[in-house]
């Protein structure tokens, strides 16, 4: 289908970029990708969609302000979803400078080659629960104050503020949202949920025996990333640009996650659970609770997949990727 509407995703390759990709490609825009051509199989979350094909990619990196330009006027984007990022929260301590200059620098490159090229494309800030941090509020909305506990948290609250002054300053149609964290068959290894599931689906194969974690007492507003990724398209819908919670409304502990993964395999997880100091993080971010009535009431956005209906569906397609 030809289509006057282009996108560029930057983080085209990473679980969100993938899911938005389909999403885009079904309401006819013609999409376009960042890629910073820095892994081996890189494309395997858009081939495990089918849609690899489908996308076309533009060679660039978010540190390097000169391809984010190009990127721009190859695309003739009318839309920009700034998603790339060092998203892992344990290596922003490891690598905070990188994580700054990625997350932080980053976006105002991106936010600078759209002010330079298109002034007139809309822009899409992926900010993230984790600038509350050390909560101020029991239930976060978008107007809670922020408290970041990492350098990733950090480096996301500069490109948020830098998104909301290029919009004050330059009157950019330029939107955040605050995404919860948000899950999927196609989330990365290193993150919680999916190192749980693809644990228990070795473990019911017999591949593994045990699975280590650092604090399971963390409660996390999980949601399911096919959801979350019409909200930011949705975002760019919209007359006016402004910021958006995104959430479920319901939060939920590490530890009761694992006993669902667990539980759908017949298995008990304090059978082959290992606390594990090692993955304790140096600040951690207790317990996050969105509150997205902004979003249902502007949007008309509401998110449509339980925590259960998740954590069974990652667990199904570990199963299937280990060959059970
Ligand atoms: P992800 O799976 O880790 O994907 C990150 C993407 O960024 C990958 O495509 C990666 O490319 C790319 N990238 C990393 N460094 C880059 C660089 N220097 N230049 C260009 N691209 C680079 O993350 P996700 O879960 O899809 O999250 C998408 C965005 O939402 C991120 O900004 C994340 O911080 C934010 N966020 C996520 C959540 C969540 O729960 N998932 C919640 C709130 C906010 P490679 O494939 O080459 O590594
Ligand atoms: N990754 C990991 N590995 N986390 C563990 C482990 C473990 O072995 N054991 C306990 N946890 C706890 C972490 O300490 C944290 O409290 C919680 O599980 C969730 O960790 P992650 O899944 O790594 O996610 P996150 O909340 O730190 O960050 C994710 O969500 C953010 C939104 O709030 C990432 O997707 C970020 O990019 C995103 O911005």
């Amino acid at each position: 289908m030809t289509s006057n509407k282009s996108a560029l995703i930057t983080g085209i390759t990473g679980q969100d970029g993938a899911y938005l990709s389909r999403l885009l490609l079904e309401k006819g825009y013609e999409v376009n990708g960042l890629l910073a051509r820095r892994g081996s199989d890189t494309l395997w979350r858009l081939r495990e969609l089918g849609i690899h094909e489908q996308v076309k990619m533009i060679d660039g990196d978010l540190t390097d302000l000169s391809s984010l330009i190009r990127a721009m006027e190859q695309s003739k984007a009318t839309e920009v979803y700034n998603l790339g990022a060092q998203s892992f929260v344990g290596t922003s301590w490891q690598q905070p400078v990188l994580t700054a200059q990625v997350d932080g620098v980053g976006a105002i490159n991106v936010l600078e080659a759209v002010r330079i090229v298109n002034r007139d494309a809309r822009f899409y800030q992926a900010s993230t629960s984790e600038m509350f941090g050390l909560i101020q509020a029991e239930k976060q909305d978008e107007k809670t104050p922020l408290y970041p506990r990492s350098p990733y948290g950090v480096a996301k609250v500069m490109a948020h503020w830098a998104t909301i002054n290029y919009r004050e300053s330059y009157n950019l149609h330029a939107s955040s949202g605050i995404l919860f964290n948000h899950e999927s068959p196609l989330r990365g290894i290193e993150f919680v949920t999916r190192k749980v599931t693809h644990a228990a689906a070795s473990i019911r194969l017999g591949l593994q025996k045990e699975l280590r974690l650092g604090n399971i007492d963390a409660k996390r507003d999980w949601g399911f990333a096919g959801d979350y990724v019409e909200a930011m398209w949705l975002m760019l819908q919209q007359d006016k640009a402004d910021d958006y919670v995104v959430a479920t409304g319901v939060t939920t502990t590490v530890r009761d996650m694992c006993e669902i993964a667990f539980r759908h395999l017949g298995l008990n997880y304090l059978d082959h659970l290992v606390i594990d100091p090692g993955f304790f993080r140096p600040a951690e971010v207790e317990v996050l609770l969105g509150n997205p009535a902004k979003a249902k009431a502007r949007l008309g956005w509401a998110p449509k997949t339980s925590l259960e209906q998740l954590i069974t569906m990652m667990v199904d397609a570990d199963i299937r990727r280990l060959g059970g």
